[in-house]
């Protein structure tokens, strides 16, 4: 094929900088793809909202059918969130043959096995890196990066809002509402804040990165959760005498075949690695048994380090299209037995 059609769900802060990044690397893409890629329709849920970027009239619309159901379109980016409906939309793209990309975790630590086995029936991909950490591309680095190895233990900061936030109460004495007012304001913090706030946004992606660097089923309700909303500026200032900075610390540990995974604000001496990771950036130190000690650091959120992860990802899906194959190296190979024997 010699230009690749794409339908993008979602135009905000993560749509914006995709099509930025298709427009301002266009010639990098197209020389390293040996084709071209069109943005031939963006669901949105206002038509008539003032936009960051110019966009084609005719190409906008309200209508999920307009993409799932257009046999030009062979890949559906999804960036709008969501979780029941948005499911259901991606279910039927898939059951349109198109391949996904999306970035949100809210829907894959639901309902990503389920999506795994339709896009496997349909012999088509689902991708999402930029569902965890961001611009890190920390799924590639588990899943290939790190594959001959066995992962031991994980422990990161992984929402850019929190780790805004305390970063700015503990620097600059400011408080949480002020502070999460202005995360909401970079586009850091979700639509809604309080799973960023109270460690379910960062649950989410420790069971996504559990879920691949263990090749385990874990589940949301298998992890223990703690947010940040009960710090309050004296916890800050204390630990801070002590020599010690709050952390929203994200642990997922594999042990004699038990995996434990939780999400709690955490003391760190001032010198720790992480505690010296500030702002919307996440880190993520990987413990793997042969290689040791690893860690992956950048910018957590926001709209161009999050759509970076999102075009790396589309160029994979089109060079999977290109060569006529399917499947991702983010499926854990514990998955693709279940799979294979579900489908047996
Ligand atoms: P925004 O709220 O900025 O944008 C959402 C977009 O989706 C808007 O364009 C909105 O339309 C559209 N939309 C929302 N619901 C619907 C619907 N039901 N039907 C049609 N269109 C809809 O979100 P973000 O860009 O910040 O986030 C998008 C996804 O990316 C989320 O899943 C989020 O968790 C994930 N993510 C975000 C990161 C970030 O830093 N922001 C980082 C990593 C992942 P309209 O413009 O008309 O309102
Ligand atoms: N709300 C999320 C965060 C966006 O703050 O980390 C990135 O997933």
């Amino acid at each position: 094929k010699g230009k690749i059609s794409i339908g993008l769900c979602g135009l905000g802060t993560v749509g914006t900088g995709v099509i930025k990044i298709l427009q301002n690397h266009q010639e990098e893409i197209k020389y390293k793809l040996g084709c071209e890629l069109e943005v031939k329709k963006i669901l949105v849920h206002t038509l008539e909202k003032a936009r960051d970027i110019e966009v084609n009239a005719g190409v906008l619309t309200t209508e999920p059918d307009d993409l799932v159901r257009d046999q030009e379109i062979d890949i559906i980016i999804e960036v709008m969130g969501g979780i029941d409906s948005t499911y259901e939309l991606l279910e039927k793209a898939l059951q349109h043959k198109k391949h996904i990309i999306t970035a949100n975790k809210d829907l894959m630590a639901v309902y990503g096995q389920k999506l795994h086995k339709i896009a496997k029936t349909n012999d088509c991909d689902i991708f999402y890196e930029a569902s965890v950490a961001g611009g890190i591309p920390i799924l590639r680095s588990l899943t290939d990066g790190l594959a001959s190895d066995r992962i031991q233990k994980m422990m990161g900061i992984v929402n850019g809002t929190t780790n805004y936030i305390l970063t700015k109460m503990t620097d600059e004495q400011r408080t949480f509402t002020d502070v999460l007012q202005e995360a909401q304001e970079l586009g850091y913090a979700e639509s809604d804040p309080a799973a960023d706030v109270g460690g379910l946004d960062a649950a989410r992606k420790m069971a996504l990165l559990a879920n691949l660097a263990f090749k385990m089923d874990i589940h949301l309700e298998d992890v223990a959760v703690a947010g940040i909303t009960s710090i309050s500026q004296e916890d800050i200032v204390f630990a801070k005498r002590l020599g010690y900075v709050v952390k929203l610390i994200g642990i997922a540990s594999m042990e004699e075949g038990k995996v434990e995974v939780s999400v709690e604000p955490t003391l760190l001496p001032q010198d720790h690695p992480l505690a010296l990771v500030k702002n919307e950036y996440n880190a993520v130190y990987v413990h793997g048994e042969a290689v040791g000690e690893t860690m992956f650091y950048g910018p957590g959120a926001g709209s161009m380090p999050t759509a970076t992860s999102v075009v790396s990802d589309l160029m994979e899906a089109v060079k999977n299209i290109r060569l006529g194959i399917s499947g991702n190296s983010y499926i854990t190979p514990q998955f693709k037995t279940k799979l294979k024997n579900d489908s047996e």
